[in-house]
């Protein structure tokens, strides 16, 4: 077993897909030294090992041996918990496969967490925990209903972690994000999902060439141009908050919850000509009907994380999440690049 490190570290799970590498990046920035696990399954080894300082170590939360030599290894101070599936369609149809690596895997982490002493995690949790919307833009304490098993399995381990703080003193930060978009502004990273679902992606690969066209699921909600408006909010200014939420945690602050949205709401149909400005590109767009269980607005209020947490977005506009994105994809898709070949 190779030697405990003197210096704390900040244990990233997940670190490997697109936010978790993005706070990795911003945690180095403010100096942390970091360990990432992450399977591999969906994160990207060439972007770890091109961009960031972290060591990789490939595995799995649900391994119990891998996680104990990790935490006995290294002097791990807190975690940031990424590591999850992520797709809400594939949960409806696949249940278990949610259950175990989103729940079975977070509570196979706390318990090697407690047995090395870490009583400190950063969450990603998801605005889909509130289910539709009884008032916009979204507070804390909207009631929970999640309408999928993906956000089901978030609001169980949100629970866990108010169990896991009265019988063991862990102390959690639970961020329920909106869209994450948006690009480290620099271009060293971004969103490279596969199978890829959000929004932004889809219509920038229109502007590529990747696809032919995007659908507008829904023209004639009671919104402003009809289609559905979504809260984005730029994946650096996520990653700046989990800096902010793991140095609450180690000045001694006790489980809590913040939203992290952008509080302006954009439309697809706004998102789409923001990416014709942008890219210089045409874009066709195809409007379809209505998908199930849509909400007409989803935006979240993160007045209590620019309260308690200090943090300030920097990129709230659609058009810096939009180019940041273009610069990246443009630069990711490249003839010859890693992710063609
Ligand atoms: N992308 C969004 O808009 C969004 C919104 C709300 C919440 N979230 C949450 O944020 C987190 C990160 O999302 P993302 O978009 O970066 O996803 P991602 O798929 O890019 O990253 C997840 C990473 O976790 C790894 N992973 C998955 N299961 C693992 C396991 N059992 N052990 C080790 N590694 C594992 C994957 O290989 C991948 O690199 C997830 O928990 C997700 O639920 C994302």
């Amino acid at each position: 077993m190779a030697e405990a490190s003197s210096q704390p570290t900040i244990l990233v799970t997940g670190g490997a897909g697109y936010i978790g590498s993005h706070a990795v990046l911003a945690l180095e920035a403010a100096g942390y030294q970091v360990v990432i696990l992450d399977n591999l399954e969906y994160g990207h080894r060439d972007l770890v090992e091109q961009v960031l300082q972290a060591r990789l170590i490939v595995g799995d939360t649900t391994d119990w041996a891998l996680l104990d030599q990790l935490f006995q290894t290294h002097n791990v101070a807190a975690v940031m918990h990424f590591a999850a599936y992520i797709a809400v369609g594939e949960s409806v149809s696949e249940p278990a496969k949610y259950y175990r690596n989103n729940v079975y895997g977070t509570l196979n982490l706390l318990e090697a967490m407690l047995a090395a002493g870490v009583k400190r995690l950063v969450f990603s949790s998801t605005c889909a925990i509130y289910g539709p919307p009884k008032t916009v833009p979204i507070p804390e304490d909207h009631p929970q209903n999640p309408i999928s098993p993906y956000a089901t399995s978030k609001l169980m381990v949100e629970k866990m972690l108010i169990d896991f703080q009265s019988a063991y003193g862990l102390q959690s930060v639970c961020f329920r994000y909106f869209n994450a978009a948006g690009a480290d502004p620099q271009g060293r990273l971004g969103e490279d999902h596969s199978p890829e679902t959000h929004l932004i992606p889809l219509v920038l690969f229109a502007a590529l060439g990747r696809r032919e066209s995007v659908s507008i699921f829904g023209t004639d909600y009671d919104t402003r141009d009809g289609t559905c408006i979504r809260d984005y909010i730029h994946v650096a200014d996520l990653a700046d908050a989990h800096v902010k939420g793991v140095e609450y945690l180690l000045n001694g602050g006790e489980t809590t919850f913040f939203n992290l949205g952008n509080g302006s709401g954009f439309t697809v149909k706004e998102v789409i000509e923001t990416a014709r400005q942008v890219t210089g590109q045409p874009i066709t767009a195809i409007p379809q009907a209505r998908r199930p269980g849509d909400p007409p607005s989803l935006v979240g209020s993160s007045d209590r994380a620019r309260q308690v947490l200090g943090w300030d977005p920097q990129y709230p506009q659609l058009e810096d999440i939009v180019a940041h994105a273009w610069q990246w994809h443009q630069f990711r898709h490249r003839p010859q690049s890693p992710s063609d070949t």
